[in-house]
Formats: C-alpha cells, sequence, structure tokens
C-alpha cells in the first residue's frame, strides 16, 4: 500500500482546477493526494453559473481565446467519460448563448466581435430586432439585437467538480476535506515537504491549485505570485414557465437557465474582496438588469443567493506551467471568470506536463512571464 503521506503529487485546492488536474493524473496512473482547506467545490467553483462561454467572454483575439475554443471543443467527450466512469451527468447543454444590445452602439460592438470571431472560424450570427423578437418572444422589445453565438455551451459546476472528484476517487486518488496547506520546507528548488493541519506530507511534486488563495501559499514558500481576488454575487430563481431555452448575457447580467427549470442571474465583480455573503445592492442590480432583459422574471420564484471569489491575474491570463526556479513545483491558477470552461484543457494539459510531455500551447500561460518582469521592476 502506497504511503499516503509520501504522493508522487500533492495538489493543493479541491476547485474544479485541482479536481481536474487530479482526475487526469489519476487517469495516467500517477498516484495523486488533493488537500483540501474546506469542502471540495466550495471555493469560487461550486458559485460558478457554469457557462463555457470561449466566444462571449473574448473581447479580442489572442492565446486566450484559442486555449478557450480547445476547452470548449473538449466538453462533449469529457460529459460522455465522466458520466461512463461515475455515472454523474454534468448537464452539458448545447443550445448556446445569445449576447444581447441594448443600443445602437452595443448592437456595433457585438457585430465587430461576431465579425472577428467568425474570421477566426467560429460561428456567431447577429440577429436583428425583428429575428430576435420571433426566436425569443419572451424578451424586452426594446432590445435592438443580439450576437448568438450556437457553439458557446454551460454544464453545472459543482456536479462538474463533483464528477472530477469522484472520477479521480475511483482512479485511485485520495482527496481530502478540511485539510489546510499552511507552509512548506524549501531547499534549492525543491519543495520537500508541505506543512498542514493535519501534519507533514512529502510529495514529488506539487501543484498549487488554490484559486484566489494562491499567492497566499506561493509566498509561504518563496515566490511571489500575484493572485488578484475578484468577488461574484449570483442568485437563482424559478421563472413560472420556461422563458428561454439559451443562455442570454446582457451589459449588466447574464441568465443561465439550468436543466432543473432554475435560473441563474449573475454577477457582481468587486476586486480586492474576500468578504462571504451577498450584499442587498448586489441582489438588486442583478434583478434589476434581468427583468430589463426579461420582463415576466419579476413573476420567477425568488430561490436564493450565493458568492464567490474569481481568482485574477496582473494581465488577465491564467497561470499554467511550472514555478520559475522550481524543479517540483507547478501552478494552475489565475482563471478568473473562465475557471469551469478551462478546466478541462488545464486538467489535460497540466497532467501532461507534470508527467513531462511538452505542451506548447500553454507556453504564452507560463508563470514565469510575471514573475521574471517583477524581477526585472
Ligand atoms: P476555487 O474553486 O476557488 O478552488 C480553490 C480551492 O483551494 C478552494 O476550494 C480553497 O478552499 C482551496 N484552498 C485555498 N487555500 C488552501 C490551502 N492553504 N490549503 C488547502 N486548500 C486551499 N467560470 C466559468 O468558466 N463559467 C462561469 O459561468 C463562471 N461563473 C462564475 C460566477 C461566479 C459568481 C464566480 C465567483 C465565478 C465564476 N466563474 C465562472 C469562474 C470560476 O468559478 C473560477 O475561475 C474557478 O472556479 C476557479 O477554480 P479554482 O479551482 O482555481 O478555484
Ligand atoms: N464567467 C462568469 C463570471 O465569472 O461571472
Amino acid at each position: 500500500m502506497a504511503d499516503r503521506r509520501k504522493p508522487e503529487v500533492a495538489v493543493i485546492g479541491g476547485g474544479v482546477i485541482g479536481t481536474s488536474i487530479a482526475y487526469q493524473l489519476a487517469k495516467k496512473g500517477v498516484e495523486v493526494t488533493l488537500l483540501e482547506k474546506g469542502l471540495l467545490g466550495g471555493g469560487a467553483s461550486n458559485a460558478a453559473a457554469g457557462m463555457l462561454g470561449a466566444q462571449v467572454e473574448s473581447d479580442f483575439p489572442g492565446p486566450m481565446v484559442e486555449l478557450c475554443l480547445e476547452s470548449r471543443r473538449m466538453f462533449p467527450a469529457l460529459s460522455r467519460e465522466l458520466k461512463e466512469r461515475t455515472g454523474l451527468d454534468i448537464e452539458w447543454n448545447g443550445s448556446g448563448l445569445l449576447r444581447l444590445a441594448g443600443d445602437s452602439e452595443e448592437a456595433n460592438q457585438l457585430e465587430e466581435r461576431g465579425r472577428w470571431q467568425r474570421e477566426r472560424g467560429e460561428r456567431a450570427e447577429w440577429w436583428n430586432r425583428e429575428t430576435l423578437r420571433r426566436r425569443e418572444p419572451d424578451l424586452d422589445s426594446s432590445l435592438v439585437g443580439g450576437l448568438y453565438i450556437p457553439d458557446d455551451s454551460q454544464v453545472s459546476a459543482p456536479r462538474l467538480v463533483q464528477a472530477f472528484s469522484q472520477g479521480a476517487t475511483l482512479l485511485g486518488a485520495e482527496l481530502l476535506e478540511g485539510v489546510e496547506v499552511q507552509g512548506g520546507v524549501v531547499d534549492r528548488g525543491r519543495v520537500l515537504e508541505l506543512t498542514t493541519s493535519i501534519g507533514r506530507f512529502s510529495p514529488g511534486s506539487v501543484v498549487l491549485a488554490a484559486g484566489a488563495w494562491a499567492g497566499f501559499l506561493a509566498g509561504e514558500l518563496g515566490l511571489d505570485l500575484p493572485v488578484v481576488p475578484v468577488k461574484g454575487e449570483s442568485l437563482a430563481v424559478r421563472p413560472t414557465r420556461p422563458l428561454f431555452d439559451r443562455t442570454l448575457f446582457g451589459n449588466g447580467c447574464y441568465l443561465v437557465p439550468k436543466a432543473d427549470g432554475r435560473v441563474i442571474i449573475g454577477a457582481t465583480e468587486i476586486r480586492q474582496d474576500f468578504t462571504p455573503g451577498v450584499s442587498g445592492e448586489a441582489i438588486q442590480t442583478l434583478l434589476a438588469e434581468a427583468f430589463r432583459l426579461v420582463p415576466e422574471l419579476r413573476e420567477a420564484e425568488w430561490l436564493r443567493s450565493w458568492s464567490g471569489v474569481r481568482p485574477g491575474t496582473v494581465d488577465g491570463l491564467p497561470y499554467l506551467g511550472a514555478a520559475p526556479g522550481f524543479t517540483n513545483l507547478w501552478i494552475a491558477g489565475g482563471h478568473f471568470r473562465n475557471g469551469i470552461l478551462l478546466s478541462a484543457v488545464t486538467g489535460k494539459g497540466m497532467a501532461d506536463l507534470i508527467t513531462e510531455n511538452p505542451v506548447t500551447t500553454f507556453t504564452p500561460f507560463s508563470p514565469e512571464r510575471v514573475m521574471v518582469s517583477m524581477k526585472g521592476g
């Protein structure tokens, strides 16, 4: 029996990123222990709306949109694979996403976005006011149009975390909840030990996947990793009848219809805020925006509200790769608004990197870029 205190790889953080990496490593036969200070998914991941918004969240072309598209493409097969292995349905829904324009300026911006995305080879269709009214009759008639993105899809974020976690466990990984990593012993670029709330671990390699908290832990290991926490608040309602099938994305909120009839309405963005809970102002603003887009939502049943802290970065790109100056420390974080979407490519790519398969698509995301520039001033 393997010594669980000396796994080949220790993953710190049991969000969608840590559990996806643990799952992919376990699939390769690597002995993994994941350490989560709270509950699996209890950070940002279970707070997410579950959009796989590779196109809607991308304002311009570049390596980030390429990574997002690659990850989005992986989901249909990943969903089948997780169902076969765990019996869990992650509720992948391919009915597309509609980004709405309230005035002609927004319409022009969206039409421009549609143009570059079509040039890139993706599908993006402009719907004018008449088309919008015909296809989505319950939307407010003042909306001037929308960019329909048929391939941006969605999943249930909590189910995805659960499926990665169960998949990893079934493959032999050990996922420990309620275990906080407090620091470590580092010698000549190697993490020799992790100190935790239940004692010491001596892993062969360490993956830092601690979301918005990764910067604190990196500091304990002697690294300066700039992570920008961005709190998000959301709520859920249940309309009296189905009002729309597609995810709607407006200027001040998005509305994500779920398999069980709920609609998730999100989300605020508050930088440098780790506080739990949801303010009355957030609820008021999100509901007002939602009612502006779909007036009949006023009659929907109130369900609940929640919040999470997104892990942002200084340049908007995630940190994926080896920690500079270390031989056995890896960083997977900073996924900001797209961690659910990017979990597929991150898990697979990080497992490949750790098992010494180069992943060229990760080159633009190497953590070295911020650490080197910080050292150089
Ligand atoms: P987390 O889920 O926060 O996981 C990190 C984990 O590390 C936590 O569970 C934490 O407890 C643990 N940890 C921290 N420190 C330690 C320690 N010292 N020891 C042990 N464990 C530790 N993304 C999308 O793609 N689509 C969406 O629709 C979407 N909607 C969102 C809506 C909201 C309201 C929010 C807040 C986010 C949304 N996101 C969305 C973003 C997405 O949720 C994040 O990018 C993603 O969850 C980040 O995953 P993570 O695993 O890095 O972080
Ligand atoms: N991607 C949606 C959010 O972060 O709120």
